[in-house]
């Protein structure tokens, strides 16, 4: 995910408004920023790796000439963060310049073929083929607007494009497939951008554009068309409610809302990691005698649920270990024959990157799963899967779980087709139902929203909760109890429900509530016997139950529902997506920020 921005205006600089309206668009990403502006017929550029204040210190992005000019802040998917790697890009000539949202599949054979006709490079992105087909198409005559429809025919992928070039040095062009890309309309100055609120404070008249449409943007016109059809779009401004302030969340009160609500198109977009990458880690686990599962904190509740499939679908039964741990725990018993898997969103857990550092030290192959591109993860690693999720601004982790469970779901189908535990077909089913969990997922959040603030309504108060499962939903507890400690302050244990009864069943009297993950597999009949068991001492029961589960329904006081489609190796991604919702309403409904807890940060780089 990267922030565009870009304006033409009839008169006056545009550069201060570029700079402003780009660190409105810091939260969709933050490793690299540039802009460029076009005055007297000449490019002018400034741009680096870093966050938009520390490059703008460096550079005073404030002072460029020009009334035209495109920026665009950087998540970093193909390439490192860095000078070369930032947007935009520009052509051999220098006099074409584009900022790209997105991912262009093909770009490796487009590169190959450009290079061959003696385009040069400079990055390692894969926005880069743009401005270079942009090139050779107005070489044959063409304006930006027909190379832009032409460049489109042959790139594959997801993509928010805006380009301007000194040969029409009045014009934005921009098109979109995947990405959003919005126009703002205002009396002598147009904007276009990747969200609202870059252009918030200019104005509140907003254009939407659409998957495969063009616009040509002017200051004083807006015109829209079909890419494959040239007749104007005629297309009335929206009136935008939302105040530049609210509007950073996207009309979300909190980060971690949107983020829970950002949660099936992070699984889409990591379902649409390249195979290879899923292939060669899958290599790698596959030709080890023992493989390890390291984590920490929700990165280990996804290692724990990773086991689950590992052992349904492969056949391998790999180790869980807290990284904290790793080292204390293994006491040197490590060989060159064995691999880990390493599982940290953020990429820089220092508990996670020195487990990571003892087990090399054994030849211990590693294969990382992280959600930011470049961090130290990656550089240690033998392999690295880069998760989809985009930025995540809440502390709490959300989205970027999401991500890795189906980051993991991947790596485990990959490694059963070679373990052949599994037959294909059976396999082919597991990877066709992965392939819902968006819209699962989604359904899951708008029919749970509601009930999840009602219960928090009913329960915010309450001293301590007990959440309980039985096998892979024994992660799931797990991330519902965190979430809750977390972000609203509640005591809160999760358990075994087959463990419960040794012990923490003592704490439960009459109203104690107990949350039930409850999905129909192999465990149900067993958990329906220690929610009988938490019933006859007089706990409140919630349960997370299938929408067809009319007996559990009955013998619960509140309910949660998710489809009953879910297979049992994806139901951590369905079966939590009520508990994080009731975390969040939970704190709200105590009055505290979801977005920052207390004494915690985003990534845990001490000891
Ligand atoms: C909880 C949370 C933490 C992290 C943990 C590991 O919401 O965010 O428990 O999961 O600190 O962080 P990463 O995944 O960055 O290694």
């Amino acid at each position: 995910m990267c922030g565009i921005i870009g304006v033409v205006q009839e008169r006056g600089e545009v550069a201060s408004f570029l700079h402003q309206a780009l660190k409105r668009l810091e939260y969709r990403g933050y490793d690299s920023v540039g802009v460029t502006t076009i005055s007297n017929g000449e490019i002018h550029v400034k741009k680096d790796k870093g966050k938009i204040e520390e490059v703008h210190r460096k550079l005073n992005l404030d002072d460029m000439p020009g009334s035209i000019g495109i920026g665009h802040t950087r998540w970093a998917t193909h390439g490192i963060p860095s000078l070369f790697n930032s947007h935009p890009h520009f052509d051999c000539s220098g006099k074409i310049a584009v900022v790209h949202n997105g991912v262009i599949d093909n770009f490796m054979e487009l590169r190959k073929e450009l290079a061959e006709k003696g385009h040069h490079f400079e990055s390692e992105t894969d926005t880069e083929v743009i401005p270079h087909m942009l090139e050779d198409a107005m070489k044959t005559g063409m304006d930006l607007e027909d190379a832009l429809r032409l460049v489109t025919d042959r790139i594959e992928g997801t993509y928010a494009i805006v380009a301007m070039s000194t040969s029409d040095p009045e014009k934005i062009v921009c098109t979109r497939d995947g990405n959003p890309l919005v126009i703002g309309q205002k009396q002598g100055a147009n904007y276009v951008s990747s969200d609202i609120p870059a252009f918030l404070p200019m104005t509140n008249d907003m254009i939407l554009l659409l998957d495969g449409e063009i616009a040509s943007i002017t200051p004083d016109d807006v015109k829209i068309e079909k890419l494959d059809k040239r007749a104007r779009i005629e297309r009335e401004p929206i009136k935008i409610s939302w105040t530049a302030d609210q509007a950073q969340k996207s009309g979300y009160p909190h980060f971690m809302l949107k983020e829970i609500h950002e949660q099936p198109d992070a699984i889409r977009n990591t379902l649409r990691l390249r195979a290879e990458v899923i292939e060669e880690a899958a290599e790698i686990v596959k030709s080890c005698d023992r493989v390890y599962l390291l984590a920490m904190g929700t990165s280990g509740h996804a290692a724990i649920s990773g086991r689950h499939m590992f052992t349904s679908l492969t056949g391998i039964v790999p180790t869980f270990e807290l990284a904290s741990d790793f080292s204390d725990t293994v006491c040197d018993a490590l060989s060159e024959k064995d691999c880990i898997i390493a599982i940290t969103q953020s990429g820089e857990t220092t508990d996670t990157i020195s487990a990571i550092k003892y087990a090399k030290r054994f030849g211990v192959k590693v294969v990382a799963i992280t959600n930011v591109v470049g961090s130290s993860v990656t550089r240690l690693a033998d392999h690295t899967i880069i998760t989809q999720a985009g930025p995540e601004i809440g502390v709490a982790a959300t989205k970027t779980f999401m991500v890795q469970l189906t980051a993991l779901g991947l790596l485990v189908l990959a490694v059963g087709e070679k373990s052949g535990h599994r037959k294909r077909e059976a396999l082919q089913k597991k990877r066709a139902a992965l392939e819902t969990m968006p819209s699962i997922i989604s359904e899951i959040i708008s029919r749970n929203e509601e009930p999840a603030r009602r219960l928090a309504q009913m329960l915010y108060d309450a001293p301590s909760l007990l959440f309980l499962g039985r096998g892979i939903s024994i992660a799931t507890a797990e991330e519902g109890a965190l979430k809750l400690k977390e972000i609203a302050y509640n005591h809160a244990e999760a358990y075994s429900a087959g463990e419960s009864k040794h012990g923490p069943i003592a704490l439960v009297q009459d109203g104690y509530p107990v949350i039930f993950v409850a999905p129909k597999d192999e465990t149900r009949n067993r958990l329906i016997g220690n929610i009988m068991e938490m019933k006859a001492r007089g706990a409140r029961i919630v349960a997370v139950i299938e929408r067809n589960d009319e007996e559990l329904r009955t013998l619960s006081d509140d309910v949660f529902i998710v489809p009953e489609s879910v297979e049992p190796e994806f139901s951590t991604m369905a079966f939590v997506v009520p508990l994080q919702l009731f975390s969040y309403y939970m704190a709200v409904k105590k009055g505290y920020d979801p977005d920052k807890p207390r004494n915690l940060a985003k990534s845990v780089t001490v000891l």
